[in-house]
């Protein structure tokens, strides 16, 4: 390793220490000196003015039934309804304009952009009704708005695939959620700096420059912190590994992995990439300016975590500065590596309040935290104070320090600023009420006692403001809050979803197989042996569990009435997989996990036996007695209607070979070859259970862009899907010369295509909602799938 630079990145850490330290000292004559105690009981006088009202109408506004924040929509018309909207949305964007972007209320001119900001919020919360929530569809919307789809759809498969890796004694949704934040931090710091960017072209670029520098920062936080903190690693791992990192940081070079074995060879290979990919684009693409202090600050930060990781809660022997030093340097150089990574211009002073606002807001975090970090054994002030304080006399209250930072915050780095007391002060009753509301007010109260027992008056007036002071609510919390209940919910969705069709999968492959009557052996023998051939192959049955879901779960029909229903579906679509194969059309050689049913027959067998699957389904369909006859002709004559539009596909398919589609012929084609099937297995149980018209016409339109968009999967699986997943050849299309959506739009624009018609599907179930979420989930395994 290169002795300068070594040298240099520990002179750094030194120079920052130093400063830490003297921050520290300061603060820790005020701690004793009880400095904050006048000082904050003053302000809060002040404060409480506009936070405590007169009893009565405080009894009158807090009537029962008033939603809580955490019914997000609601709440926000409820803070419209009683003209609260704006304070608490100036309060909150104010809020995030200093800690996030490291302004001050100060200056007239981030007074300014806050004004405009709320106005802007305000106006949008109010109109959407509030109808919106965090997700997919919203934002590949906001991707179409910026143009910068293909970021957007290569951040999904990032995530994706983060996800996936992330090993079991981590949390993976926390994960990704740190990711999510970190890249949302970034948006809105360009978003802060595109301000008054009239270059359309500029503002793309740099948003796409946001995301992926967004994402490149934002995986240190899992892949670094989160795994080491996780204990994943065995001690020669996390030394190796540690080195690696300190290394890069050190040098501005990725070495190479080396030789890793062991049970965390692949996920350390897959880290390694990921990380070298995520460095290089970084450092190609911040200013030359900015960069060595992101080295500088990257390695103060990783240093002093490493610090922090290496203490053992145990240990009673740690110094005040050892453990509130690192905190500082932790928090202040996390902000400053954001700044510099989208080499953002700094305002007078930003350097000096980013430095002493970290510590405030660490110590709320860790105040938040301190059970969950005192069950993992992780040292915090907190956690260091709970265990240590009977032993060790002479540590500091980390809450006691916490106040005083608040006081030194306002008054000495915000010079007394109005509206900068006004917002800490909210915030941090905000943060206790919080806290009392999730861990109950008996363990609050014993929290209470031990840290703020030292001050009984002022420890008085805060509780009073905790329990009295209202608008003190924030809507970065309301968002989280909504984030994390979104995300919960989608993932137990989805999860029941997985869960439905395994079981219903496994009902219906017992339904399938054709007997045979055994009065006609010879006759019929053959060909029965034949269909049962491509029956039993391993298909994922998605059309007859999509009848079987919205037939019997959310139509209420008898599984025994429609089993005939579930056969036929299942009996057209593999006749068509047949036809399809055959080598006068794809000529494919696997399907189903198995060969081809030409190759193992013949193609006259495999012809006829298409012919048979398909009689079989009109069979079927004609023996669905427990429905009234004019019902079942209704469905045998909707279901003909379907069969001809299929072969009409195929033909489009066949026909098309080598010829440049327009995008309105391609959607054509892949809904009647695809699509159509798609809407038969909704239509079919809504025809059998006589779903209203609106119903029938939401499930039509859903299911033509749930179809295109499995074709357009499908069609891009064939260029970049595994083919031991797939069960049947992949470059088939290449091979054939088929115009796809990938062989004419290219493989980005077939994936912008298919999240087009991804949102168009989930718009329509948010228009005409179905009280099931099966269909959201569908459409979300469309697009998701590997197979
Ligand atoms: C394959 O359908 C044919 C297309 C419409 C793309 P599936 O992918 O549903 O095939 P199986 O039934 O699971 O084999
Ligand atoms: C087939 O589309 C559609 C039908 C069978 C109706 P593909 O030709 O793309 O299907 P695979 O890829 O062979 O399954
Ligand atoms: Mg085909
Ligand atoms: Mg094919
Ligand atoms: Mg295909």
């Amino acid at each position: 390793m290169n002795e300068e630079i070594m040298n240099n990145a520990d002179a750094c850490y030194q120079l920052a220490e130093q400063r830490a330290a003297e921050y520290f000292r300061t603060l820790q004559t005020q701690v004793k000196e009880k400095k904050y105690v006048d000082t904050l009981t003053e302000d809060f006088q002040s404060w409480k003015k506009n936070h405590i009202r007169h009893p009565l109408l405080s009894l009158f506004s807090r009537r029962k039934g008033n939603p809580t924040s955490k019914e997000y929509n609601q709440y926000i018309q409820w803070l419209d309804y009683r003209g609260k909207l704006e304070p608490y949305l100036d309060r909150s964007i104010s809020y995030i304009y200093m800690r996030d972007l490291g302004k001050s209320l100060e200056s007239a001119d981030t007074q300014t952009k806050v004004q405009r900001k709320v106005a802007y919020l305000k106006k949008h919360l109010t109109n959407d009704r509030g109808n919106k929530s965090f997700n997919m569809a919203e934002l590949y919307r906001w991707a179409q708005k910026e143009d910068i789809e293909s970021t957007v759809i290569w951040l999904v498969s990032k995530l994706k695939s983060v996800t996936r890796m992330i090993p079991e004694e981590m949390d993976a949704e926390h994960a990704q959620r740190k990711l999510i934040k970190i890249i949302a931090g970034v948006i809105m710091h360009v978003y802060e700096e595109l301000e008054g960017e009239t270059s359309l072209e500029k503002r793309r670029m740099k948003l796409e420059r946001a995301v992926r520098l967004g994402y490149s920062y934002g995986l240190t936080y899992p892949f670094i912190d989160d795994l080491l903190d996780a204990k994943v690693l065995s001690e020669d791992e996390e030394r190796k590994y540690t080195d690696l990192i300190r290394s890069t940081l050190i040098t501005g070079t990725v070495p190479k992995l080396g030789v890793w074995t062991g049970k965390n060879a692949d996920l350390i290979r897959f880290i390694h990439l990921e990380l070298r990919e995520a460095f290089e684009y970084i450092r190609s693409n911040q200013p030359q300016e900015t960069l060595k202090s992101f080295y500088e600050q990257s390695y103060i930060f990783f240093h002093s975590q490493e610090v922090d990781r290496n203490k053992k809660l145990s240990k009673d022997h740690y110094s005040n500065e050892e453990i509130f030093i690192p905190v500082i340097l932790k928090s202040a150089s996390s902000r400053l590596i954001v700044r510099s990574v989208i080499g953002a211009s700094e305002d007078e002073g930003f350097d000096k309040r980013t430095f002493f606002y970290g510590i405030y807001n660490q110590l709320a975090d860790d105040f938040a935290d301190m059970f969950d970090d005192f069950k993992e054994g992780a040292v915090t002030p907190y956690t260091y104070y709970l265990k240590h304080h009977e032993t060790r006399p002479d540590l500091i209250n980390p809450f006691e320090l916490y106040w005083t930072v608040i006081s030194y915050l306002i008054h000495n780095v915000y010079h007394s600023n109005y509206k900068t007391r006004e917002i800490i002060l909210t915030r941090a009753i905000n943060g206790l009420k919080r806290f009392k509301e999730r861990l109950g007010t008996k363990k609050y109260n014993e929290v209470m006692d031990l840290f703020a027992s030292g001050n009984p008056e002022f420890n008085y007036i805060i509780q009073q403001m905790v329990r009295k002071g209202d608008d003190v609510d924030f809507f970065d919390k309301l968002l989280r809050d909504q984030i994390i209940t979104t995300l919960r919910n989608d993932r137990s969705e989805q999860e029941h979803f997985l869960d439905t069709i395994k079981t219903v999968r496994h009902q219906v492959n017992n339904l399938l197989g054709i007997a045979k009557t055994g009065t006609h052996t010879l006759l019929e023998e053959p060909i029965i042996d034949a269909a049962n051939y491509s029956l039993m192959g391993d298909g994922k049955r998605l059309r007859p569990i999509m009848t079987w879901v919205i037939g019997i779960n959310h139509y209420g029909l008898e599984k025994s009435a429609i089993a005939p229903l579930l056969r036929s579906l299942e009996y057209m679509h593999t006749a068509s997989l047949i036809f399809d194969d055959l080598p006068s059309q794809d000529n494919a050689s696997t399907r189903r996990g198995r060969q081809t049913l030409h190759q193992v027959y013949n193609i006259a067998i495999a012809e006829l036996t298409g012919l048979f699957l398909t009689q079989k389904a009109v069979e079927e369909q004609a023996s669905l007695e427990q429905f009234d006859s004019k019902t079942v002709l209704k469905l045998v004559q909707y279901s003909a209607q379907i069969t001809t539009k299929i072969c009409n596909g195929q033909v489009m398919d066949l026909e098309s070979k080598g010829k440049s589609l327009t995008l309105e012929q391609l959607n054509t084609m892949c809904f009647y070859k695809t699509g159509i099937a798609f809407e038969a297995s909704l239509i079919m149980p809504a025809i059998l259970a006589q779903a209203n018209q609106v119903e029938m016409e939401a499930l039509k339109k859903f299911s033509y862009h749930a179809g295109i968009a499995f074709q357009i999967k499908d069609d891009l699986l064939d260029v970049e899907g595994d083919q031991n997943l797939l069960g049947k050849p992949s470059g088939k299309d290449a091979e054939n010369k088929n115009s796809t959506f990938v062989s004419i739009m290219g493989k980005e624009g077939a994936k912008k295509a298919m999240w087009e018609h991804y949102c168009l599907g989930m718009e329509i179930l948010k228009e005409v909602p179905l009280k099931t979420s099966f269909l959201k989930h569908l459409l979300n395994y469309n697009v998701n799938r590997d197979y």
